[in-house]
């Protein structure tokens, strides 16, 4: 039997690369110069199999670039930069990766809520400066412990945020767009809200919906207004739930105290962003997932998805099940 043909769009970490290598021909892309869209177009024209990361658009234009492709598997979570119905519509199987990086990225958006609250990255700055000549700096920042914080989406990330949260004695309210049974709300010790009420009254305002048509541009101009003054945004989600230049206007403009960002309208962060000369804001580029035990486990489960689908089998985490009434799961074995 020849081997599947698999194109990987980025290393991704140890075991990933060794597991599909010992099933397929790989070729991957490996380079720090994010991949070109031609040359990814380029790339799937003979492969079954494609490993891809959130940067790479995977839409109608490559899918038909691909005629032999039977899978997709994402090294993430989200998967807002694949066409899923495209690929359900020709067939092709999507796996992605949830679970694995839950507590990794909810670690990281409470790591921003108190970096930006106790302005560590300012004081960091100001020690390496030399600018701390007399004692008690003048950096004050804001009490975490027992403050209310307001999560947008409590789905995995979202729930294990207020965990976190609750840790600190805080209140926890949240949105989503479905409310949850009030015995759920009961066990989980959150409030429902709606997003304004929800903007309007906490100290913490945390992201973790996921994007859509529906969600982008969901914290605008008008909804930065609603929030304290002494409040801070968190977002570790996808950037395209903040309108960027309100947030920034709000920072500039101290409608709301600081933010602590993870995911941005454009990455990597264009270094002439509006963001970049203001002190309230603490930037990390987009780190949700970058601990190595989240990494490694994203990067079995990809190789996991990659295979079962090879293997005629379905995914571990299976995003399209509705492919398999296009063509059936048994019909695209070739391991
Ligand atoms: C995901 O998995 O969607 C993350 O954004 C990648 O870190």
């Amino acid at each position: 039997m020849t081997k599947p043909k698999v194109f990987v769009t980025r290393r991704i970490p140890s075991p990933g690369i060794e597991l599909i290598s010992q099933w397929c021909d790989i070729v991957v892309h490996d380079d720090e110069v994010p991949l070109d869209q031609e040359e990814l177009i380029r790339q799937v024209a003979d492969k079954d199999g494609l490993v891809c990361i959130p940067s790479n658009r995977i839409d109608g234009r490559v899918l038909d670039a691909a005629p032999r492709l039977k899978v997709i598997s994402t090294f993430s979570v989200g998967y807002d930069h694949l066409d899923v119905a495209e690929a359900s519509r020709r067939g092709v199987f999507i796996g992605y990766t949830p679970g694995v990086l839950t507590d990794a990225t909810a670690d990281h958006a409470f790591a921003l809520l108190m970096s930006a609250a106790r302005r560590i990255v300012e004081g960091d700055r100001y020690t390496r400066a030399g600018k701390w000549t007399a004692p008690f700096p003048p950096l004050l920042g804001e009490s975490v412990w027992g403050a209310t914080i307001g999560i947008v989406g409590l789905g995995r990330i979202g729930r294990a945020v207020a965990a976190r949260a609750q840790g600190f004695h805080m209140s926890v309210l949240y949105y989503d767009a479905e409310r949850l049974p009030a015995d759920e709300e009961k066990a989980l010790s959150v409030e429902y809200r709606s997003l304004e009420d929800l903007l309007r009254e906490s100290d913490y305002v945390s992201i973790h919906a996921p994007q859509s048509a529906l969600t982008r541009h969901l914290i605008n101009e008008e909804r930065l207004k609603l929030m304290k003054r002494t409040a801070f945004l968190v977002n570790t989600s996808r950037g395209p739930l903040v309108d960027e230049e309100a947030l920034a206007k709000a920072l500039r403009e101290q409608w709301i105290e600081g933010a602590g960002i993870d995911v941005y309208e454009e990455e990597p962060l264009a270094t002439d962003s509006p963001l970049m000369g203001l002190d309230n804001v603490t930037l990390s580029p987009h780190l949700g997932s970058a601990t190595r035990t989240a990494r490694m486990r994203m990067a079995e489960l990809t190789a996991q998805n990659l295979l079962a689908v090879l293997r005629g089998e379905p995914p571990v985490h299976w995003l399209n099940p509705e492919a398999a009434r296009v063509r059936p799961l048994s019909s695209v074995r070739m391991l």
